[in-house]
């Protein structure tokens, strides 16, 4: 863990070294000193991104996750974006397939590990936009193969998750994300992976994000995923004193359909 968080932090000097007034022939060295973190595919889809201009240097990685790095990223006009980005060789790409073969909009898909990971990305991209129509969720910039670009929820500095910052009103706040979960239902979405820790708090207005999980209602595993988030969140605003149980909370969902 050591290692990859001194490799990050190599990778960061480097990258941050690659902005815009660095001259192109240096980055050909660069490669070299971040290849610890990711995999040359990864990298080269990354200098695309860049090159298209959907951001000019990678700055601190704000999480490492099972599957994925997040960083900010800061654009050409001085703003600042998420970058996420699914490590190709180390990711537990079967269990991504278990996720994706029941999802509609993904039939025929082989449990292979790269089209596998792609197809995860291009999902939490489609999901995004779908989910951007009727909730607040960041939104979805540009994805590549396994990179995602999306807009950083909380201006400049990026939003604290539920978890760490508890809502002033916890009742006023389960009021909003009830109707969120209930929203993203009759729009024919469930999120999938919804708890603490993928809410944001953004000025005590809630913001749902990491939508990789999230499928359409059609979805044979929709049920089982809706009851989850049911039970994350109904747990965590209950903790805070909210009157809520999985039951009041699940038929409130449903009822909006
Ligand atoms: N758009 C965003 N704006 C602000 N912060 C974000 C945004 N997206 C992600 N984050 C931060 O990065 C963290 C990790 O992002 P996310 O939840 O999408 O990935 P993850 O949980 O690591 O996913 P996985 O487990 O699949 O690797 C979040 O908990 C949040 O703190
Ligand atoms: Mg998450």
């Amino acid at each position: 863990m050591f290692g990859f968080f001194f490799s990050a932090g190599a990778l960061l000097v480097v990258v941050g070294a690659l902005g815009a007034s660095m001259a192109r022939r240096k980055s050909k060295e660069a490669w070299k000193t971040y290849k610890n973190v990711f995999d040359e595919y990864t990298l080269r889809n990354l200098f695309k991104l860049q090159a298209q201009g959907h951001f000019e240097e990678l700055e601190s990685p704000i999480a490492i996750g099972k599957e994925s790095n997040v960083f900010t990223a800061r654009t050409a006009s001085g703003e600042r974006v998420i970058v996420k980005i699914y490590r190709l060789e180390t990711c537990d790409f079967l269990k991504m397939f278990q996720y994706l073969r029941s999802d509609p909009r993904f039939e025929g898909l082989r449990n292979q590990r790269r089209k596998t990971i792609f197809a995860w990305t291009k999902r939490e991209f489609r999901n995004l936009m779908r989910a951007r129509e009727v909730v607040r969720v960041p939104a979805p910039l540009v994805f590549r193969d396994n990179i995602l670009v999306l807009e950083l929820i909380g201006g400049s500095e990026p939003a604290p998750r539920v978890k760490d910052a508890r809502p002033l009103d916890p009742e006023g706040f389960f009021v909003e994300v009830a109707k969120m979960m209930g929203a993203l239902w009759r729009a024919g979405l469930v999120h999938g992976d919804l708890s603490e820790f993928n809410i944001l708090n953004d000025a005590e207005v809630p913001v749902f994000i990491d939508f990789s999980q999230s499928t359409v209602v059609q979805d044979s595993l929709a049920p089982e995923l809706l009851e989850r988030d049911c039970r994350n969140v109904a747990r965590f605003f209950a903790k805070l004193g909210v009157a809520v149980t999985v039951d009041s909370l699940r038929e409130q969902v449903l009822a909006s359909r």
